[in-house]
């Protein structure tokens, strides 16, 4: 249960409430009492506030620094982790480049799990370490690994789990006592999750992030990032980051995402039920080389992720068919219900090729060394009914199987799509 702070569109807030639950908590804002008012905040699209004279110093003043709409949302994500309001970002890759400039300097290092998003990765390995931050890449889901990978110059340990895209599970409050016997801070990337289905922070995390286009936003309409914590020196620090690098999110994307936030508990919830019997029926099936999902989890790992996440598991099921790169591609391209793009966390039932699209630009060594291999699919479960999932699926599998049957010569180039890595 957390406090609901309802800030409306104005610089107002609106009635100081009760205790909520988290479901309750996505519907709140907006919410007015007053006669007359919109059920729906409106949007601060401005990118200035005006002051009644000189000296004045009005909660909002210029848009790159802070704004209504977008406060309204930082309010409710802070609300969701009992924390303080987030800083919001234009997209999630600028929400963790305000973090790495935040905490890092030329001369630090990070340990970074090998398992987490390629644009994380590309990041920290083709930018930061042109500012004389070093980086180590460990198997997260290995606790000595981590450990042994800290150095006296360790700032930062940023893991993501569920990994992406191979859904491993990093223990976050073994990390957080590394962390803390180095004097670093823990970020955890709970994008996959959201905070409907885990609270980092309640593990001793010290950062949560999010690219709120995914889950959060839920329907595909507005870019996003946001940085979760309770420490007021860090969200400082990061807020300052972002007002000198103007990566801030827009009013209108935020006023989208509080939209898609109102239904967040509910389609998370479904999205991974759902996502649970897809994981168990394609572990039966005899097509597919391997599945990947928590709740498939044994040992150890499924301890981990029974403490951590809150009832249900995600909704992105990843998994290997049998054959080769082209039977990938002759698979995806078979389906009519599921779609191909490079994207999680939609109303819709999405699928992607890790390898040549999210982790394209991660080296194919690297990519074997986290389990991404040529065949790997990371599917993220929609809200269609499952047996519709299943059976697009099921045709897929059997349409790619009988073109290698067919098939003689190598496969050509033009059936594999060409797709931008971004
Ligand atoms: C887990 C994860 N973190 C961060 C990002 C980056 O987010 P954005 O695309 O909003 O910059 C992504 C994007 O796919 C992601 O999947």
């Amino acid at each position: 249960m957390s406090r609901i702070h309802n800030n409306a569109s104005t610089t107002q807030p609106i009635q100081p409430s009760e205790a909520f639950s988290a479901d309750s908590i996505c519907l709140a804002r907006g919410r007015s009492t007053s006669d007359g008012d919109p059920l729906v905040g409106p949007i601060a699209q401005s990118t200035t506030f005006c002051r009644s004279g000189v000296g004045t110093n009005p909660e909002h003043q210029y848009s790159r620094v802070s704004n209504p709409s977008v406060a309204a949302l930082e309010e409710l994500l802070g609300n969701l982790e009992d924390a303080l309001p987030a800083a919001c970002f234009g997209t999630g890759l600028a929400a963790e480049s305000a973090l790495f400039l935040a905490l890092l300097k030329s001369g630090d290092h990070v340990v970074c799990a090998r398992g987490v998003y390629g644009g994380t990765t590309r990041l920290l390995q083709q930018l930061l370490n042109e500012l004389g931050i070093e980086t180590t890449f460990v198997d997260a889901t290995n606790t000595d690994e981590i450990r042994a990978a800290v150095q006296s110059n360790t700032k930062l340990l940023f893991i993501e789990t569920p990994a992406n895209p191979t859904l491993g599970i990093t223990d976050i409050a073994a990390c957080s006592t590394i962390a803390k016997e180095a004097a670093a801070l823990l970020a955890v990337d709970n994008t996959f999750l959201t905070p409907i289905l885990q609270r980092p922070l309640d593990h001793g995390a010290d950062i949560s992030v999010y690219s709120t286009t995914k889950f959060i936003d839920g329907h595909s309409v507005a870019l996003g990032g946001a940085l979760v914590t309770n420490d007021q020196t860090i969200l400082d620090r990061i807020r300052f980051i972002r007002k000198c690098t103007g990566a801030i999110q827009s009013p209108f994307n935020a006023w989208l995402t509080l939209n898609g936030l109102k239904t967040l508990p509910l389609r998370i919830r479904a999205q991974s039920t759902t996502a649970t019997t897809i994981a168990n029926w394609l572990a039966e099936n005899q097509d597919i080389q391997s599945v990947f999902h928590p709740a498939l989890a044994q040992g150890q790992a499924k301890a981990i992720a029974d403490r951590q996440h809150i009832g249900l598991h995600g909704a992105v099921v990843s998994f290997e068919i049998k054959g080769d790169y082209q039977a990938a591609c002759r698979f995806v391209e078979a389906l009519n219900l599921c779609t191909l793009v490079e994207h999680v966390g939609s109303v819709e039932t999405l699928i992607t090729h890790p390898a040549s699209m999210t982790h394209a630009d991660v080296p194919r060594d690297q990519r074997q060394a986290v389990g991404i291999s040529d065949t790997l699919l990371r599917l993220s479960v929609g809200l269609e009914t499952t047996d519709e999932i299943i059976a697009d699926i099921q045709q897929a599998l059997q349409a790619a199987n009988a073109h290698t049957a067919e098939a003689s010569a190598e496969p050509t180039a033009e059936s594999c799509r060409e797709v931008a890595n971004v």
